[in-house]
């Protein structure tokens, strides 16, 4: 093995289309594919080393050592790539991330991407793309999505070889814009793990999973042509119906905030006004509002009128996971 440290930097995703259970948990293969866009204001930085004799791995997250779930999540992960590289060493992970972790942003995406990144180079294997998100995929679901850029697909698949995601569209295809709008900054209560596990309970989630495909083609064929009004409907249908699966599930997850609704609300009647903006909601409180980059600013500025909103954070779309800096201690 060539001894090696590396860098990488990933960027969080957004679901236009969600993952919502999965056939197999312990593998992330999803019960419906999914498409997001990588958030390019965001980013997590993670560099793992095999350098030093280690008698088990080390996790640092944002400066704090990092025991517990998050470590074991870790761990599998390593766990993979040393079996990929044919190695023993532990490593040595530090990462870190430009946003606050009580954001309501999840940070599993952009982590478990850089990670994957980072410890394959450090290990001295060289993964394609694919191989790449299959290796994401492990640490959790939707970083399989932080491996390429811009607008991205996630073909559920039916094995760990084909469930991977691919690039559907460059970040410069199209100047959508999240606006990220804090409504609560507590950790959430029941993690998107817990929930995947919970989907099948409800009598509805047989039905989002088999209209999925429907949904899944709608919003591609919306990002590819720029068509906002029919990213909106679907964008919007696909993540009320994930909703109603969580709400109807037992036990019922009801993730939504009286300020959550509000911007719902809002946002609905401004769609009506004629202004090209959407919402989607991931497993939490805080809702993205979607919209073109020409009306950012006044959708903002609208946002921070709505009761209860604390902030709100702006993201354009992101490029792939990259590698920042090598570093082979052999030479
Ligand atoms: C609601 O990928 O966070 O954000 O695989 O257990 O880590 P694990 O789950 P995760 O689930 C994401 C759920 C979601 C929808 C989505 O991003 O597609």
């Amino acid at each position: 093995m060539s001894i090696v440290s590396a860098t990488a930097v990933a960027y969080p995703n957004i679901a236009f289309i969600k993952y919502w259970g999965d056939v197999d948990s312990s593998l992330h293969i999803p019960a419906n594919g999914s498409i997001s866009m990588n958030l390019a204001e965001l980013t997590t930085r993670t560099t793992v080393s095999f350098t030093q004799p280690l008698s088990q791995d080390e996790f640092t997250l944002n400066g704090k050592p990092t025991i517990g779930k998050a470590f074991e999540r870790v761990s599998i992960l390593l766990n993979r790539v040393r079996q990929l590289a044919n190695i023993s060493s532990f490593a040595n992970v530090e990462s870190h991330n430009n946003f606050p972790m009580a954001a309501g942003i999840a940070s599993s995406a952009s982590g478990f991407a850089a990670l994957s990144l980072a410890a394959s180079h450090a290990a001295g294997l060289v993964l394609d793309e694919k191989d790449l998100s299959r290796l994401a995929r492990i640490g959790s679901g939707s970083a399989c999505r932080s491996i390429p850029g811009g607008f991205v697909e996630w073909q559920s698949g039916a094995n760990d070889n084909d469930s991977y995601a691919f690039s559907i569209a460059s970040p410069s295809h199209w100047d959508l814009v999240d606006c990220i709008t804090i409504v609560s900054q507590e950790e959430k209560i029941i993690s998107s793990s817990i929930g995947h596990s919970l989907a099948h309970t409800s009598m509805l989630q047989l039905a989002r999973i088999a209209d999925a495909p429907r949904r899944l083609s709608l919003c591609g064929e919306a990002i590819l042509e720029r068509d906002f009004d029919q990213f909106a409907e679907v964008v919007q249908l696909d993540s009320n119906l994930m909703h109603a699966v969580m709400i109807t599930s037992t036990p019922s997850l009801l993730y939504w905030q009286p300020a959550t609704v509000s911007v719902m609300h809002a946002v609905q009647s401004w769609r009506t006004e004629g202004i090209p903006v959407c919402y989607t909601i991931d497993a939490g409180p805080n809702i993205h509002v979607l919209c073109l980059g020409a009306e950012v600013e006044r959708i903002v500025e609208r946002l921070y009128k709505l009761p209860g909103v604390i902030r709100v954070v702006t993201a354009h779309p992101g490029g792939p996971a990259a590698l920042e800096n090598t570093q082979n201690l052999n030479k």
